[in-house]
């Protein structure tokens, strides 16, 4: 059984890829260093797949520890690099706290793993407020509004350039759009730090009475309804795209570096989600109209064609499983508190 490597998979999108890889039948070692997620996950994982992952408590950042894992798992047929900083607005505040760690992880896995077939967890951020509609890999690169926005797009230049120094490296940049909702079991899911900046954990605690009303930032955008497009992305469909991105590398079809959109090629508005929620869960929520949010784009969403070709992959779940499974989770914390 193929070895995989996942950094930071006690997190958020990194607990369900560590799923969607027992699924697919891959052993799986976690190292994490609980910086922004529970241990307890542990039990979650467990109570999903029936298994106790093997599990390293590690600071990516710790050169020395990142190679003494290296000797220790010489043997890893893969690596999903999750673990990163991501808070935007606590990335200007801090950044060297994100250059340290996003930049340190990186350098020392790689320099730890010099020939690995590695997946790097990359964002639309990297597109600013695009010219054309939909974003496709080709797209430019715009500079970028944040340390963090930042650090993902120096992460891609560090990768390309390492590949084609470093014959046996295979890279794939996954470039997500915004990941939302949780595991049907409601067993793992993401867990805010603090006030949730983002819409749909706002909304959910908001609806669970955690939070006062939804703030909408803005509805004088140029969109149908004047409130700001985004492509959601239900958390799952991310994960599996992550096993579909570990077995192109394996079977040797990425040819040192490659760009991967992974949304659904849909835009939705914030007041769109406010309804599907409603809509999905049966939950009123109560919102007003707030000032537009600093740095905040108008809209964007992906073209995934290359996804669909290259990865053989597809979304499979709507919206409205996006809003059900977030608000089962919610449900979950509540009566289950970490
Ligand atoms: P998360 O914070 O839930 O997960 C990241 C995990 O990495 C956490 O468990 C954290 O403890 C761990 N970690 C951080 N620094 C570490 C270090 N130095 N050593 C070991 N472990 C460390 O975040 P997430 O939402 O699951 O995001 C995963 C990745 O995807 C990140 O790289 C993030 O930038 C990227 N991404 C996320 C989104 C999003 O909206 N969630 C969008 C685009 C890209
Ligand atoms: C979505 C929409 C808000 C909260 C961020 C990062 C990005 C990526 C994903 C990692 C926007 C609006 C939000 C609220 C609102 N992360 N909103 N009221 O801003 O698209 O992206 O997360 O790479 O880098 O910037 O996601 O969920 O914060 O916002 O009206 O209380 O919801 O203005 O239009 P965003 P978000």
């Amino acid at each position: 059984m193929a070895k995989i490597l996942v950094t930071g998979g006690i997190g958020y999108i990194g607990s369900h890829t560590v799923v969607e890889l027992h699924n697919a039948g891959y052993e799986v070692v976690i190292v994490d260093n609980l910086a922004n997620s529970s241990i307890k996950i542990l039990d979650q994982l467990h109570q999903i797949t029936g298994k106790y992952h093997e599990f390293i408590e590690l600071d990516l950042q710790d050169t020395a520890a990142v190679n003494g894992f290296a000797e220790q798992h010489p043997d890893v047929a893969g690596i999903i690099h999750f673990a990163a900083y991501k808070a935007v607005g606590e990335s200007v505040q801090e950044p060297l706290k994100y250059y340290k760690n996003n930049f340190y992880s990186l350098i020392n896995l790689l320099t730890a793993y010099p020939t690995a077939n590695f997946v790097f967890s990359s964002s639309c951020t990297v597109y600013g407020q695009p010219d054309k509609l939909p974003v496709t890999e080709d797209s430019e690169v715009k500079k970028a509004e944040s340390p963090y926005g930042n650090t993902k797009q120096v992460a891609e230049e560090i990768l390309k350039e390492t590949v084609k120094a470093t014959p046996g490296l295979n890279v794939i940049s996954l470039r997500y759009f915004n990941p939302v909702g949780a595991h049907a079991t409601a067993l793992i899911g993401e867990l805010p730090n603090g006030v949730p900046q983002n819409l749909v954990p706002f909304i959910t605690q908001s609806a669970i009475g955690k939070r006062g009303p939804i703030q909408v930032f803005g509805d004088d955008y140029n969109t149908p309804d004047g409130s700001a497009i985004r492509d959601y992305i239900h958390v799952v469909d991310l994960a599996k795209a992550h096993v579909a991105a570990v077995k192109l590398l394996a079977d040797g079809k990425v040819d040192g570096y490659d760009v991967f959109n992974l949304g659904t090629g849909k835009g939705s508005s914030v007041l769109e989600i406010i309804n599907a929620f409603e809509q999905s869960t049966g939950e009123k929520l109560n919102y007003k109209i707030a000032p537009r949010r600093e740095g905040d784009i108008e809209q964007i969403y992906g073209d995934v064609n290359k996804s669909k070709a290259t990865l053989g992959w597809q979304t499979e779940l709507d919206l409205n499983e996006m809003m059900r499974s977030a608000w089962e989770w919610e449900k979950y914390l509540r009566d289950n508190p970490f």
